[in-house]
């Protein structure tokens, strides 16, 4: 293989902070970091003659970029519409939140055509590069690739999570779907239930057969495999470190005056479930307040997709009861919930969860979660806080050692915090010590390995090599 494509519709951004930038652009940074690759997506920006825009190229941290602009009606269509008030809650099992249009479909279809066009023109004739299309916004990418008669490896790894055929076929055009999906070599997901419903999807919808796991599609065989995605635990355990000894983590230490930290750190994203979490916290307070004193729940939520209307009023929501519970419990020199909508470098997101106490992961349904990761590689083996995560994370099926909740369950979910904080330091080391396993054998590198070699295997099959 020449060189490895990367295509995803985020690019991380020199400029951003990672708090706000979500689980993918962390991971592939990091899996293309030490390859000789090529990322290409959108560069953020909206400009009015950007199909005419050449992409622009840039090195950032020893990766190579190509990135271009997106129209303002491309985004409305193909991000804000399709792929984030159709996909994202369809996928993350919330049909109620879909909102579909034949407008945003067309749109996702004609954007996802760009993405490959651009793709195209970086190929010479016979090329022998590998292409890596990421995430549910280009899920068509590769079938128009082909259409360029684009005929190198191209694999594709969905982040999120696969839901079952019911909610699956609520997707108007459902088979054109799977139909593009069967563009590719390969298809990775984060998880076994993840890839037990994508094959059952295929067979279901009658496009296409599956044999094992493999797809047969017109006399192609499309390889499917879970491949979870992981951090960098070495980079990670520096950071926090590190991150430990700012300013701002002894800023934030003599805050507490004594009391303990839980920590949460989520985009703003009603698949996170912090709202629960909101309240499970304000019922831990009803509990247990003359027990540990003066606790604090500190949830960094950056903001994201506020062109989304769902995201807008789950702001509100969070306000609202983030005041009522403050309003509730603050005494004049001490406020239990610490809310902030500001993102934080790594290092420094990396040193508070050093710092706490228990986090609080718990999303109402997630494709993988690096922050459960990051939480665990983050902490200090002596004295290590204790991960409370959803068992609807992707995460879930790998980290046995961490308390497993059910984010739907409120008043559980404020028992096993009280658990949590009074967790014997041995327990503690015991499941942090079996978290760590996990973590340390399953990390980004294997990550990127694995799906790489995987998407190798398929296409040299194809070529009957
Ligand atoms: C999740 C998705 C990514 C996405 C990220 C941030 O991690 O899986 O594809 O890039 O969220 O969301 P945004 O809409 O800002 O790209």
């Amino acid at each position: 293989m020449k060189q490895l494509i990367v295509v995803s519709n985020r690019v991380p951004s020199p400029q951003k902070d990672s708090g706000s930038q979500g689980g993918l652009a962390v991971g592939v940074m990091n899996a293309l970091s030490r390859t000789d690759g090529l990322w290409m997506g959108w560069n953020g920006v909206l400009e009015e003659d950007a199909e005419a825009v050449a992409p622009n190229a840039y090195e950032h941290e020893g990766v190579r970029f190509a990135t271009f602009p997106l129209t303002e009606e491309e985004h409305e269509l193909f991000y804000v519409g399709y792929s984030n008030e159709v996909l994202w809650p369809l996928l993350h099992y919330r049909p109620d939140m879909v909102e579909y249009s034949r407008d945003k479909d067309r749109g996702y279809q004609r954007v996802n055509q760009r993405f490959a066009d651009q793709v195209a023109d970086q190929l010479e004739d016979n090329d022998d590069s590998a292409i890596w299309v990421h995430d549910y916004q280009l899920l068509s990418t590769g079938h128009f690739l082909r259409t360029r008669n684009v005929d190198c490896p191209i694999g594709f790894f969905l982040h999120i999570p696969m839901p079952p055929w019911e909610t699956f076929r609520i997707l108007p055009r459902q088979e054109r779907m799977i139909e593009h999906l069967c563009a590719y070599d390969t298809i990775g997901v984060q998880t076994e239930t993840d890839l037990e419903h994508l094959l059952d999807n295929v067979a279901r919808s009658g496009v296409a057969r599956v044999e094992g796991h493999t797809i047969v599609f017109d006399g192609r065989r499309i390889d499917t495999g879970v491949f979870p995605i992981s951090i960098d635990v070495d980079a990670a355990r520096e950071m926090a470190e590190r991150g430990a000894h700012s300013p701002r983590s002894e800023r934030l230490k003599a805050s507490l005056r004594g009391g303990p930290l839980i920590i949460g750190v989520d985009r703003l994203d009603y698949s996170k479930g912090i709202y629960q979490r909101f309240r499970a916290f304000e019922q831990l307070l009803e509990n247990t307040l003359s027990r540990y004193g003066n606790i604090t729940y500190l949830q960094i939520a950056p903001l994201s997709r506020t062109g989304v209307e769902r995201y807008a009023a789950l702001r509100h929501d969070l306000e609202r009861i983030a005041g009522h519970v403050n309003g509730r419990f603050s005494s004049y020199d001490w406020m239990p919930l610490r809310y902030l909508n500001t993102g934080y470098d790594r290092e420094t997101l990396m040193g508070f969860m050093r710092q706490s106490r228990v986090a609080l992961v718990t999303p109402l349904r997630d494709g993988m979660n690096l922050v459960a990761k990051e939480y665990v590689a983050a902490q200090d083996p002596q004295d290590p806080g204790v991960l409370m995560l959803s068992s609807f994370a992707g995460a879930a099926e790998q980290l046995d050692g961490a308390m497993l909740c059910n984010p739907f369950d409120v008043e559980e979910m404020a028992d096993m915090l009280d658990a949590a904080l009074s967790m014997s330091l041995e327990e503690r080391k015991a499941r942090w010590q079996r978290l760590h396993e996990v973590i340390s054998t399953h990390d980004i590198h294997r990550w990127g390995r694995t799906f790489v070699e995987a998407l190798n295997a398929s296409a040299a099959a194809r070529h009957g090599e």
